[in-house]
């Protein structure tokens, strides 16, 4: 077997053989398929996708490249969630807590931001003293201890992908969907998951820009899932404008805190407990009520269990930007647009995000929202708050805000989006 064949049956749109799709990854992970190599693979890949039988032995072929985990041990039913990432995605941060308090262990094993789209784990180190690498032992104790963790994926878990992913980052070929569905599925598949609900973002804020591709992706990664034993099942949600009103790593903390206590911005609450609803069900509790969990302070104690349990202290304050600049509002009338792709941009410009893995992120950066679409606004009023400690950004990141980022018109009739589009099984 040799690169140059994988990449030519590729690249005249044959199909891989499951002997090809073996060799490629098992060699690519052992570094005997040179970066350059992988890159034309993926390429040929994203322009001639994949049949299924195919992304599944891909996918089967990153699994086999590392550990599988196990939470056999546990006697919690387990279940997972993955966003494909959007801006102001802090769902996980109360709806891992939640379904903890509803009777699940969950293992939310998860990664950092890169571009315009935050990462939990960033968003949950602007939490002091919390620690986002544990030890498999570690993990496990924290599961029994407040029935959910969120952790970073330890080394072990899909290597392939890893390697892959960083790859596909600086070659264009991360929009692939036969790739994006390996990728995501290996590592919840490694991860050993009983049960996963998919949050497939669609908008300008998402990978996917349209409903069509992105219902490919969930049926794809739906498909991958069933097949693994994994009971598998996707949302498809709105992510034209940015979910709740913050966007940046201690901002979004503060707002799932206040979703945990009860209050928090409406659609940040209806898809934590959409989200929760699927996961209990697909975890074989149906009968659990996490709006009564959301209520009570049930799922506000889980929260502060994982946050001690993880080194963190949940009533330290939460690191604030040194400076603020507020965006206010030209004209009167109703907001009817407010881009999720330039929001993230501008928060990313801050400082929330990275543009290289080993940059680091300011805990305090990012964008805060006064309007939602769909809000009357009055001339003068207050429409977003940049907040960073290197004010010197604010120039760059306003440029991304400019142009039609923001549309203020004077209609009467507003339309919403609906925030869950589409359901996949
Ligand atoms: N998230 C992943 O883990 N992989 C992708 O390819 C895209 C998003």
């Amino acid at each position: 077997m040799d690169a140059i064949s994988v990449i030519r049956t590729k690249r005249d749109r044959g199909r891989l053989s499951d002997a090809q799709i073996d060799w490629v990854i098992d060699a690519y992970t052992r570094g005997e398929v040179a970066d350059e190599q992988m890159s034309a693979l993926a390429m040929a890949i994203l322009l001639n996708g994949m049949e299924r039988e195919e992304i599944a032995r891909w996918t089967a072929a990153m699994i086999a490249s590392g550990e599988r985990m196990d939470f056999s041990s546990l006697t919690r039913p387990t279940t997972d969630k993955h966003s494909t990432g959007g801006v102001g995605d802090k769902i996980t941060l109360p709806l891992a807590p939640l379904v903890a308090a509803c009777g699940a262990a969950v293992p939310q094993l998860s990664g950092r931001g890169l571009g315009h789209t935050g990462g939990t784990l960033d968003k949950m180190e602007s939490i002091p003293g919390w620690r986002a690498l544990l030890s498999n032992e570690e993990m496990l104790d924290v599961l029994g201890e407040a029935g959910c963790v969120i952790c970073a994926a330890g080394d072990g878990l899909a290597p392939a992908d890893r390697k892959l992913y960083a790859l596909r980052d600086v070659t264009g070929t991360v929009e692939a969907i036969p790739l994006i569905a390996s990728s995501i599925m290996s590592k919840k598949i490694a991860e050993g998951t009983g049960a996963l609900v998919l949050d497939v973002k669609v908008g300008s804020g998402a990978f996917m820009k349209n409903l069509d591709d992105a219902r490919e992706l969930a049926g794809t990664m739906v498909g991958l899932g069933t097949d693994h034993g994994v009971r598998t099942v996707a949302l498809l949600t709105d992510m034209s404008t940015p979910l709740g009103r913050t966007a940046g790593n201690a901002l979004e903390v503060r707002e799932s805190v206040e979703v945990l206590a009860g209050g928090g911005p409406a659609d940040v609450v209806e898809l934590t407990l959409a989200l929760a609803r699927e996961m209990l069900d697909a975890a074989g509790l149906p009968d659990a009520d996490p709006a009564k969990a959301l209520a009570d302070g049930s799922a506000m104690d889980h929260w502060r269990r994982m946050i001690t349990a993880q080194g963190g202290d949940p009533d330290a304050p939460l690191p604030v930007a040194r400076e603020r600049h507020t965006l206010h509002a030209e004209t009167s009338g109703t907001l009817t647009r407010l881009d999720a792709y330039a929001v993230g941009v501008a928060a990313w410009r801050l400082g929330a995000g990275r543009a290289r893995k080993e940059d680091p992120v300011q805990a305090g950066a990012g964008v805060e929202l006064h309007a939602k679409p769909g809000d009357r606004v009055s001339a003068g009023a207050p429409l977003l708050t940049l907040h960073t400690d290197t004010p010197e950004r604010f120039d760059y990141a306003l440029e991304a805000l400019a142009g039609d980022a923001v549309e203020i018109t004077d209609t009467a009739s507003f339309e919403p989006v609906p925030l869950i589009l589409d359901r996949i099984v």
